[in-house]
């Protein structure tokens, strides 16, 4: 039961066990209690071992959990030791020693992922391990869509759980889009009032015929958030925030039409945006809509602490710009270069303003049209060239390319697989992909801080289609942000296969509805219009 993902750096066996017992105890040296207070309550739920406090009288039983922080270990490098003298968990800080509590989970072996006890007379064991592991990546990102489909924050704590039990270690949580805004600002109410929910929704991609002709919403509360930011954190996973800005932004000009471009069209008829795709409705480049969003961003500031915060960039259509009379003015006034110097400045604006305030801007890979103010980071995502041309320019970027880990594409060309977009992208594929593109010197590569894989929702309504598109390929993506390239480089695919044999009945006892090897069940199946497979190009949301 010792088979792990991720594969730790090295691991040297020995015949023997350690048994946790009733009256084994964890001990959680100066700086590990946050780790030692995790572990002792979800040991206790799968357990039912209650794992007192403190070292056992008289001492060196064998049977207890230590948990220490180590000199000469780097922050997120840990070593597990189980042997005679108990298990030993050493880290150079407070973050190593949880992903090495998350190995002896792994360790314990299935049914220590379950919430309850099956068998309270069961013993729990530990087989005798030395244990040496580090990150190859400081930043092992994830980003869900919870603008498409609300995904409620029982589900988001859940994720986060999730997201922690494979070493990742950012969560992009994407906020806002034309769909919707997830976000309470307290000074600007109607963002939630009215861009929380729409009326409707088009079923599948925008070229279906079928709607859901019901509401759909949800946002999260300022204390909501202040809860998920702290359960990630006690998990060592570090919230981004998006705010995507100053495209995707119909749901907040429904609300507070003053934000779009008024001389272009009458924005008191937008409604929170119902189909999918790229929308023409963009935030005007006007002094109201950034001191708007400076009050927005001063509310997102007090709640994340995050050094990185994502203002988006993406996907803005230039078009009510070309045709508006105040665009067009301020072009002039700042002497910009055209539309796109518009949409740099805009960032760019951002960018400072985040800067004065001890923070750092990060955005998806068109903010590099028209240059980038120092300090900001690149989420390439159409692919590598925009991270390739961030690092040389001396940015840093998270590497996160859709054509590899967009998690909303299809896992398999068959005819049952559910969603209807996207390249098909396995396991293997997954597994195989490498973030850091042989065309950068390793200089540049120091610029990679790392990888990101990225689940949008427009066909992933609830849930269970987060599961089932997340997994089990978060698992081969968490091996490639966190395990050591292999010399030479080739993954190991059949070892990883024979690994996720054990990993698959982790994730049943934590109950993820993963696609499973032999393909989808039936009712993770959606045959008909929606299931087709795609012959033509692929990526259509
Ligand atoms: C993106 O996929 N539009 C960042």
């Amino acid at each position: 039961m010792t088979e792990l993902v991720p594969h730790p750096r090295s691991v040297v066996a020995a015949p023997g066990e350690v048994r946790l017992t009733a009256r084994s105890r964890l001990d959680a040296g100066a700086g590990t209690e946050g780790v030692g207070h995790w572990l002792r309550t979800v040991l206790g739920q799968s357990t039912g071992l209650p794992l007192h406090e403190g070292r056992q009288p008289g001492d060196n039983c064998g049977d207890g959990v230590t948990l220490r922080l180590a000199a000469g270990l780097g922050p997120e490098e840990y070593r597990l030791v189980s042997d005679r003298h108990g298990v030993l968990i050493e880290g150079g800080k407070a973050a190593g020693v949880f992903w090495g509590a998350q190995t002896l989970r792994q360790l314990l072996g299935p049914d220590a992922f379950r919430r309850a006890p099956l068998d309270r007379d069961r013993s729990w064991a530990v087989p005798y391990r030395t244990i040496e592991d580090a990150p190859r990546f400081r930043w092992r990102g994830t980003m869900l869509d919870v603008a498409r489909h609300f995904m409620p924050k029982e589900g988001v704590l859940r994720h986060l759980d999730l997201l922690a039990a494979h070493k990742l270690n950012v969560f992009h949580f994407h906020l806002t889009d034309d769909q919707g805004w997830r976000i309470e600002i307290r000074r600007h109410p109607r963002l939630t009032e009215i861009g929380s929910w729409r009326a409707r929704t088009k079923t599948g991609h925008r070229a279906s015929p079928l709607w859901e002709d019901k509401p759909h919403g949800g946002y999260y509360t300022q204390d909501d958030i202040r809860e998920i930011v702290a359960y990630a954190a006690e998990r060592h996973v570090t919230v981004v925030p998006e705010i995507d800005v100053p495209g995707h932004s119909q749901a907040a000009i429904a609300a507070y039409p003053e934000l779009g471009n008024t001389d272009v069209i009458d924005t008191s008829t937008l409604t929170v945006w119902d189909t999918w795709g790229i929308n023409p409705n963009v935030l005007a480049p006007t002094d109201t809509t950034l001191r708007f969003y400076e009050g927005v961003f001063e509310e997102v500031l007090a709640l994340f602490p995050s050094e990185f915060v994502h203002v988006g960039g993406d996907e803005c259509p230039k078009d009510q710009w070309r045709r508006s009379r105040t665009a067009q003015a301020r072009i002039r006034e700042l002497g910009l270069a055209g539309e796109d110097g518009l949409q740099s400045w805009f960032i760019g604006h951002f960018g400072t303003w985040l800067a004065e305030r001890g923070r750092r801007l990060i955005g998806w890979d068109e903010i590099l049209e028209g240059g980038l103010a120092e300090g900001a980071a690149v989420s390439s995502w159409r692919g590598y060239a925009g991270g390739i041309a961030a690092a040389r320019a001396g940015h840093d970027v998270v590497m996160c390319p859709e054509q590899q880990v967009y998690l909303d594409h299809r896992q398999d060309a068959g005819p049952e697989e559910p969603v209807p977009i996207g390249w098909v992208r396995t396991l293997e594929d997954v597994y195989r992909f490498e973030p850091v593109p042989p065309e950068l010197t390793p200089e540049e590569a120091r610029h990679v801080l790392g990888t990101q894989a990225n689940l949008w929702t427009e066909v992933v309504e609830d849930q269970g289609r987060v599961d089932y598109q997340a997994f089990p390929r978060l698992a081969a993506f968490a091996e490639v942000a966190w395990s050591a390239l292999p010399v030479p480089p080739e993954r190991d695919f059949a070892g990883f296969e024979r690994r996720m044999s054990v990993h698959y009945r982790r994730l049943d006892a934590l109950g993820v509805g993963y696609r499973p090897p032999t393909g989808p069940l039936p009712w993770q199946r959606r045959p008909g219009v929606l299931g087709r497979p795609i012959d033509g190009p692929p990526p259509i949301r």
